[in-house]
């Protein structure tokens, strides 16, 4: 599937085939397509939390509003970041790159978040985000409905998955195949609306 053709077929998918699982080598492959995001300083502050367990399946569906979604799909990932990433042992995001590169990206990246608190909050977000529409791509890619949501109690979601300190929750993703197509758009903002030029 061209990459037009994913862009412009992805859809929030609400309704799962819960008898379809997802092999576990694309599995692997979509979660390595996803890890090809840009992040800010190559700072790979995401962590994929993957639910397996369907009893705690059950509990987060319950923290999630009910939504079937988090039980069907094949897939539930509970997308965090780690806010404190930029300072944990930044050397291994340069650890393939030159060694004069490594030794002027490291300390740059350390001052550019450090005492800064909100600003390392922003970008794990960030990186989520993009991270999130990475992977919707390559499950439309590779035949998969997908859906994003942030439909859940935060501070329910956070003790059930024992988040660890100075980790956020970015969103849930599910992932699996489609049991009915979503409906129609909800209503795209025409262009003019959204899109400026040089100052607002
Ligand atoms: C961050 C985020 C959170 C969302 N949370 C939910 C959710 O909890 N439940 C849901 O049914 N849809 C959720 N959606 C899906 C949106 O409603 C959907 O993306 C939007 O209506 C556009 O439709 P489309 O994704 O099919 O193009 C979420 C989308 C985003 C980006």
């Amino acid at each position: 599937m061209d990459l037009f053709t994913a862009v412009e077929s992805r859809r929030s998918v609400k309704h799962y085939d819960a008898s379809e699982p997802m092999p576990e080598a694309e599995f692997e492959r979509l979660i390595r397509a996803t890890m090809l995001s840009p992040t800010s300083f190559n700072i790979q502050h995401w962590r994929f939390l993957r639910i397996t367990d369907p009893s705690l399946r059950t509990q987060l569906k319950a923290a999630a509003w009910s939504q079937q979604q988090v039980e069907d799909a094949a897939e539930l990932i509970v997308l965090c970041a780690d806010i404190n990433a930029w300072q944990d042992r930044p050397e291994r995001y340069w650890a393939d790159a030159p060694k004069e590169a490594r030794e002027i990206l490291v300390p740059m990246l350390t001052d550019f978040y450090q005492g800064k608190p909100q600003l390392q909050r922003d970008e794990a977000i960030r990186s989520c985000g993009i991270a999130a529409q990475t992977l919707m791509l390559t499950a439309t890619a590779m035949g998969y409905g997908s859906g994003p949501l942030i439909g859940f109690d935060t501070e329910q979601v956070a003790e059930l998955i024992n988040l660890p300190e100075g980790y956020l929750i970015g969103m849930m993703i599910v992932v699996g195949k489609a049991a009915q197509a979503p409906n129609g758009r909800g209503g795209q903002l025409p262009v003019s609306e959204v899109l400026f030029e040089n100052r607002f």
